[in-house]
């Protein structure tokens, strides 16, 4: 390990207070165009400044080194699944659930093509855009918007009748964007399943964890047998799209064939369809919401607490280059600090798609939240809202108890004082085709999410 290093892995330095600051691991990669470290002096400007600090009460002895967890990394051998899920295995931990279905007869040919949006003109998103037409929910006539984010669409992002999460951090009842109470951590891992997911998976077996795997559709087909490990692992699967397209750029029909598609490659592998999705990127609006509600989907953000200062670790873009593993130990702290503020649990964003990712989890994060004082009760995002994973897909979901987002239920089902929220939550499709309700203030185009859709992923 490098010497540099040292004394954030070190066991001695668990209790340890003093900051650890560490070199910018971007400076080794020849291409960042970050400033060399050891260039920088105490007259460099905050923003260009390449030392992050943080500190971390507990870090795994096997970690990688912060040193090689950079963009240029070589790949790792992936790590073998511990236990592969067998075709009929029968979910008990979900009250009516099917036995799993065959993954060996899932075809590519039977899906769309990957990371690409879907066709719209095909029969069955033909039958989606009946159902969603069918479905009682008003879709709001908003124009898609252009890519490239808020600051490519400033006249839009701007609107606040929208409620595009993006730009203004506006919120509606239906989306859920923390836990009900404090030290509530709904843990979600964006973008599988991927080469690297087996490798989160043993360390969530290891110390007894379940998270929520928002999946694009793409490669759940690509790697079935790790969707249906993840499921039978009893962790929460929902829908991150098919194609990972910002759905606000998109048409309603192409909303409904990203949505559709990802629900349908997900029920196939597994036998059951979620009833939550998250929107890539964070990039939802009024349009996006209805039609995700729409599709039985209830749309989960991520927690938000200024424009600054979303629970954003970033830990996909060390992958790109963008940003370096200690900005996101940075990133990380800053999130600790401020949900130890909060009256409510949060949600935090992370990736398990690339190597540096999970590293970054499963070496430093995760050891880090484990060893919190008090301790985080870390959970699905489902179980985090106090009801069972059967809740979490349509076919065994409690109807009674948690109505279906279309007829009305979904979002936060309790309050932080675990009152009903259910009556509010079934005049949802009233605050769709009335925008006048918003639920954060708005705050105005900000530059924290701009760059956001200029980074392309696959
Ligand atoms: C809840 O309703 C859905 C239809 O929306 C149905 O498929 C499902 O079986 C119902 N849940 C239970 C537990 O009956």
């Amino acid at each position: 390990m490098d010497s540099a290093l040292a004394p954030v892995a070190d066991e001695a330095a668990v209790s340890a207070t003093v900051p650890v600051v560490l070199p910018d691991s971007s400076s080794l990669v020849a291409n960042s165009g970050a400033a060399p470290s050891l260039s920088v002096s105490g007259a460099a400007p905050l923003a260009q400044q390449t030392t992050y600090s943080f500190t971390l009460q507990s870090v795994n002895p096997t970690a990688i080194s912060l040193s090689v967890i950079v963009a240029s990394q070589s790949s790792f051998p992936t790590r073998p699944l511990d236990s592969t899920a067998t075709a009929g295995a029968h979910p008990s931990f979900i009250s009516g659930a099917p036995n799993l279905p065959d993954a060996s007869l899932l075809k590519p040919s039977d899906y769309p093509p990957m990371d690409v949006p879907p066709p719209t003109d095909s029969t069955i998103v033909q039958q989606w855009k009946h159902d969603v037409a069918n479905s009682g929910i008003t879709i709001p006539d908003l124009q898609p918007t252009l890519p490239g984010g808020c600051a490519a669409n400033p006249t839009i992002a701007n609107d606040v009748s929208r409620c595009w999460w993006t730009c203004t951090g506006c919120t509606r009842d239906a989306d859920i964007t923390d836990c009900p109470n404090p030290m509530q951590w709904g843990l979600t891992y964006d973008d599988g399943p991927g080469y690297y997911t087996s490798d989160l998976l043993h360390y969530l077996d290891e110390k007894n964890l379940k998270s929520t795997f928002f999946v694009v559709g793409s490669r759940a087909i690509q790697f079935p047998r790790i969707l249906q490990t993840q499921y039978m692992g009893q962790h929460q699967i929902a829908v991150h799209t098919w194609s990972h397209t910002p759905l606000t750029t998109q048409t309603n029909d192409q909303i409904i064939a990203e949505l559709g598609w990802a629900k349908k490659i997900i029920k196939d592998a597994l036998g059951v369809t979620p009833n939550m999705m998250r929107p890539p990127f964070g990039d939802i609006d009024d349009r996006v919401r209805a039609i995700s509600i729409a599709m039985g989907l209830v749309p989960v953000i991520w927690t938000r607490t200024s424009p600054v200062s979303t629970f954003d670790t970033d830990d996909f873009n060390i992958h790109n280059g963008v940003t370096p593993v200690s900005k996101v130990l940075q990133n990380w702290q800053n999130i600790l600090s401020s949900a130890s503020t909060l009256k409510t649990g949060f949600i935090v964003l992370e990736h398990d798609l690339f190597q540096e990712s999970v590293e970054v989890a499963t070496g430093y994060i995760l050891p880090d939240a484990l060893a919190h004082n008090p301790p985080f009760n870390i959970q699905p995002v489902v179980k985090c809202l106090g009801r069972s994973m059967s809740d979490a897909y349509v076919e065994t979901n409690n109807n009674k108890t948690n109505p279906p987002a279309a007829n009305g239920g979904g979002g936060n089902a309790q309050n932080t004082d675990g009152s009903d929220r259910s009556n509010a939550e079934k005049q949802y499709a009233l605050v769709l085709t009335h925008p006048g309700t918003i639920t954060a203030a708005f705050v105005g185009l900000s530059g924290f999410a701009v760059g956001l859709f200029a980074i392309l992923r696959f």
